[in-house]
């Protein structure tokens, strides 16, 4: 496991205030989070009710998208960036179901998720899985570790779920997208969610405005315009920019969507 440099968050694990990924996994029902999580997290609930299906239609999302990629489209590499905590059906898991020789690199910034990265590290005999403490606004030496695991010279898939929402930056997380897409070669792709105002979001503004003052690490909503620039330059699979809940879910038409951006781009 790669050491934590100087863009990594503090090594200490903060129990004094709420970290997204323990709020998140609980709200997938998970069990590594601290009292301050459950209350933030309740309260954040309170404000928006949908949060716990936000998070749930996120993780089928990464499994629709990864068992696409792996198997249809054959991609046997995967850099998984914002991983969150293990939980049921690791990227990994997933892929090498589909495709056993499949390598993993994950890369999160939060101790507790390095804590627990033991989890993420069962790779099938065939294929491999790696952990790199890592923050997404080095992607350079993100790329630098990653490579030690992935061959970089044959397309990857990058996995940015729920992850660019906390570049507040929009143009800094073009550039993260950028710099990562731009050292891949072509039949790479780019896999995303992000949170929106939009499909019915508006009630998250509150709910966002309350974890940006009582939780870390803050957070922002995009626009479908904002969220399409980080596909700039790629060929966005079918369905397009979609609800990551309606994306070849076999149920778009009943299902009315969560207010969480999905696609996947495809480098050419
Ligand atoms: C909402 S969770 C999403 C987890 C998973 N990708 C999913 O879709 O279920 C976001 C994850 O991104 C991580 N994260 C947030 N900012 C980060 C950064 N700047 N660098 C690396 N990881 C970050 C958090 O620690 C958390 O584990």
């Amino acid at each position: 496991m790669t050491e934590p440099g100087p863009r990594t968050a503090p090594s200490r694990v903060r129990t004094d205030i709420a970290h997204n990924a323990r709020v998140w996994n609980y709200w997938l029902g998970g069990s590594d989070h601290y009292p301050v999580d459950r209350v933030v997290g309740d309260r954040v609930t309170d404000l928006y009710p949908s949060i716990g299906e936000v998070a749930r239609a996120d993780r089928a999302f990464l499994g629709r998208a990864v068992r696409h990629l792996a198997g249809d489209v054959g991609t046997g590499q995967f850099l998984d960036i914002g991983t969150g905590l293990p939980t049921a059906d690791n990227t990994h898991e997933i892929a090498q179901h589909t495709a056993p020789d499949a390598r993993v690199v994950y890369v999160d910034n939060d101790p507790i998720v390095l804590a627990h990265a033991r989890s993420l590290l069962t790779s099938s005999p065939e294929g491999a899985t790696e952990y790199i403490a890592a923050d997404a606004r080095d992607p350079e030496r993100i790329l630098r570790g990653a490579g030690r695991t992935l061959d970089l010279g044959r397309p990857v898939a990058v996995m940015m779920l729920g992850i660019l929402n906390f570049i507040l930056d929009t143009e800094e997380a073009r550039s993260i997208v950028r710099t990562l897409m731009d050292s891949l070669p072509s039949g790479s792709h780019l896999v995303l969610t992000h949170p929106t105002s939009e499909l019915g979001g508006e009630g998250n503004e509150a709910a966002m405005r309350f974890w940006n003052e009582n939780a870390t690490p803050p957070i922002t909503a995009r626009s479908r315009s904002e969220f399409a620039s980080f596909l700039d330059g790629m060929d966005v699979l079918e369905p397009g920019i979609v609800s990551c809940s309606r994306w070849r879910s076999g149920s778009a038409s009943r299902n009315p969507g969560v207010a969480q951006f999905g696609a996947v781009g495809r480098k050419p």
